[in-house]
């Protein structure tokens, strides 16, 4: 009997465009209540926090519930590792306990620790290059409002070259939309990470966000400061002049443009008020989603 090799998602790259879209139609199945049971009954999920949250934390523990499994809260603040206990050793007795593992920590390398050297699966929940789940609900919530077929709508980013930004990216790039950045010079994407979507759909780039906003279905940003980047808000802040999304960028999108936010947002930063709350804005059906597409993921990785 060959061994099943355990998967993990520490990005979105990680599933194959198939794979991506029966994870992101399971997430659809489930939160309409066609899929129900108690599939990971018995198991359970550590959760390693080295960032706050409160979407992440709480939708994948009450989603491992919901599932019939049990999800553990461990605060680096607690735990041994966030007194240097090594993470190669963290994942390999982790392993031994319980049956997958969500983290959120600054470095990706940190979550590729875990997953070569744990035994079980890894689920990235937001590093400073990725936050791939996010991304995956996002993606759930425009199919929700424009069909399951991609291909046809495009998506615009605007503001920092950010986790948000890069994992966009993996996803135009598995899935084939087009993505339209706006950024000032100095907040980047990852460079190897935009070229591989460029190598694969169409990404354009530019320093106007009403320019990328041109002709987009999704419009989203996220905030110009991200955890860990505290200091620098004030520079950021002036950097990002400009780069809100207001009514008047809405309105360079098509007619049938919705806005997006990963959340926490900032109102009169890089969203108005207006946007923020107006009939556009599918915000929290999109951090709902979280929710779902996690339960579809952990499905995907801890059933059977
Ligand atoms: N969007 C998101 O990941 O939110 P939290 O930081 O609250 O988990
Ligand atoms: N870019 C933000 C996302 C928060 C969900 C951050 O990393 O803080």
């Amino acid at each position: 009997m060959t061994e099943r090799r355990k998967r993990d998602f520490v990005s979105i790259p990680d599933f194959s465009t198939e794979e991506l879209y029966e994870t992101l139609d399971l997430a659809a199945d489930l939160k309409s209540g066609r899929e129900a049971g108690r599939p990971l009954a018995g198991k359970t999920l550590a959760m390693i926090f080295t960032k706050s949250s409160t979407r992440t934390r709480v939708s994948f523990e009450a989603g491992m519930f919901q599932l019939g499994g049990h999800a553990l809260f461990l605060s680096s603040r607690d735990i041994q590792l966030g007194r240097g206990e090594p993470i190669r050793d963290t994942a390999r007795v982790l392993s031994r306990y319980v049956d997958g593992i969500m983290i959120r920590t600054f470095a990706q390398e940190d979550v590729e620790q875990l997953a070569q050297f744990g035994s079980i699966p890894v689920i990235n929940g937001l590093t400073d290059l990725l936050h791939p789940c996010q991304i995956m609900a996002d993606v759930m919530t425009i199919r929700e409002n424009f069909g399951s077929d991609l291909s046809g709508v495009k998506v615009a980013w605007i503001g920092d070259g950010n986790n948000m930004a890069n994992s966009w990216l993996n996803a135009a790039h598995r899935l084939g939309f087009e993505l339209r950045l706006a950024f000032p010079e100095g907040f980047e994407p990852d460079e190897e990470i935009l070229q591989r979507a460029r190598s694969s759909t169409t990404v354009v780039t530019t320093s106007d966000p009403r320019e990328a906003a041109l002709g987009a279905d999704v419009i989203t940003t996220d905030v110009w400061a991200s955890m860990g980047q505290e200091e620098e808000a004030d520079a950021r802040a002036r950097a990002f002049t400009g780069y809100m999304v207001d009514d008047a960028i809405m309105d360079a999108g098509t007619e049938r443009a919705i806005f997006l936010h990963c959340l926490p947002a900032h109102r009169g930063e890089e969203v108005s008020e207006e946007v923020f709350e107006g009939s556009r804005s599918r915000v929290f059906d999109q951090a709902e989603n979280r929710l779902h597409v996690q339960k579809a993921i952990m499905l995907r990785l801890m059933a059977g």
